[in-house]
């Protein structure tokens, strides 16, 4: 399959950007993507023609209807969802999180349980702690394992009683970036007669999400993330939406999603959002002649992965010549499948903070610290006020970019 980096790169505007002559390497990705042209305009084109707010007669209101529709069929399409229905759209995953785990745990009982993986972001915890802290709930953790750097099956049934109600369960982490079973571990959890909620926000930007074959009730991703506007999707099963209490003001109405929708939307932002479900549709037509658009999003990912797994083997293969240099997370390169490509590591005597400092000299644009991967931080006894020093690959970084990163951070510790 072809993957034409250069055409792609050159929907990108910021990529060409240089400072001070030297050209921008993107690396701070697992916190967020650079955008295409056309996510941009149609954010522009809202604001410029069509800005209204929702539910009257006139034009640009009734245009305003239309685009906050088709985003939510977009976003339904793209997670592999029958209907725009299930897809309650908002400021970001974890505003989300907050809000719908109020609803979500509304008929949960004191010493009722809930489990937390610790391959969390703390957007995938804080909610469930601060609930579980107001209803009287038990928290129960479930490690990660330390040589497949996996949530293990046996490690989730271990924990699994009558009492479980809830899964809260990372899909790719954005520390170690290992993927989890999600389907497996899905089924094992619905087995027990717990809900699983799936943290898909690392996982989105890389790998093809199909709600309907994973078997879990609730998934959350952020647009941002995936070259799109900073939006935060949560997928909730129709049936569980329509039971749960939704908290709203009287006059809402009680339909799905609206019921969980709170105030006025970010109708541009919705625009956007459209366009960036376009462009995975795009790439997928640099491959495909079909019509169907899940089956072109499909192939947008299969290019997409085919294109960034050798680069990510570069990438650890790379640094873990460099003496010194400690890598959490798969560095096998037969297991590449199981992460995506946000790659955590730290140095024997050289800080983090250093080494992103020094990158930063360069145009290289990477995270340190724990990233609000709190508890893997607390799991790997890093010091959370340095953590690790963070590079997280999209598919428009290049095979140049990647040896250059590997230079300068030998540099950088040298
Ligand atoms: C795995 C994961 N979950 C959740 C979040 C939070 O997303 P948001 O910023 O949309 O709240 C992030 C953000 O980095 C993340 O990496």
């Amino acid at each position: 399959m072809k993957f034409p980096v250069s055409e792609i790169r050159s929907m990108f505007p910021s990529l060409s950007i240089k400072d001070d002559a030297k050209d921008r390497i993107y690396v701070d990705n697992p916190a967020g993507t650079q955008v295409p042209i056309s996510v941009v305009e149609a954010i522009s084109g809202y604001m410029l023609t069509t800005s209204a707010n929702a539910g009257g007669h006139f034009r640009t209101s009734v245009e305003t209807d239309a685009v906050a529709n088709k985003a939510h069929e977009d976003a339904a399409l793209f997670l592999g969802a029958d209907t725009g229905k299930e897809v309650i759209i908002g400021p970001s995953m974890t505003a989300l999180g907050f809000h719908m785990s109020r609803s979500i745990c509304h008929d949960f009982q004191p010493n009722d349980e809930i489990i937390i993986s610790r391959m969390e972001h703390e957007g995938n915890v804080g909610p469930w702690l601060t609930i579980a802290e107001d209803l009287g709930l038990t928290v129960r953790w479930l490690d990660f394992n330390r040589d497949s750097w996996q949530v293990e099956p046996d490690d989730l049934k271990s924990l699994l009683s009558e009492k479980t109600r809830l899964l809260a369960l990372n899909f790719a982490s954005n520390m170690t970036g290992s993927v989890n079973d999600v389907a497996t571990l899905s089924s094992i959890a619905k087995d027990a007669g717990a809900l699983v909620f799936v943290d898909a926000v690392q996982l989105a930007p890389h790998h093809y999400v199909d709600v309907k074959a994973l078997g879990c009730d609730f998934l959350a991703c952020s647009s941002y993330k995936f070259f799109g506007p900073h939006l935060g999707i949560l997928w909730g099963r129709e049936e569980i939406l329509t039971r749960l209490k939704p908290y709203k003001g009287r006059c809402v109405s009680d339909d799905i999603p609206d019921r969980f929708e709170l105030g006025t939307p970010q109708f541009e932002m919705l625009a956007g959002l459209s366009a960036t479900v376009a462009y995975f549709e795009n790439l997928g037509k640099m491959n495909s002649t079909s019509e169907n658009r899940r089956e072109l999003i499909k192939i947008a990912y299969e290019m997409s992965r085919n294109y960034e797994e050798p680069l990510t083997n570069t990438l650890i293969g790379g640094l873990i010549q460099i003496p010194g240099i400690t890598i959490y997370g798969i560095t096998n390169p037969n297991r590449v499948k199981d992460r995506v490509p946000t790659v955590s590591f730290r140095h024997n005597i050289t800080k983090p903070s250093k080494i992103a400092h020094a990158l930063s000299k360069k145009s290289i644009h990477v995270w340190h610290g724990h990233n609000y991967a709190y508890e893997p931080a607390r799991a790997l006894d890093l010091p959370l006020s340095e953590g690790v020093v963070r590079i997280g690959l999209a598919h428009y970084n290049t095979i140049d970019e990647v040896q250059k990163i590997i230079t300068e951070v030998q540099k950088a510790v040298e």
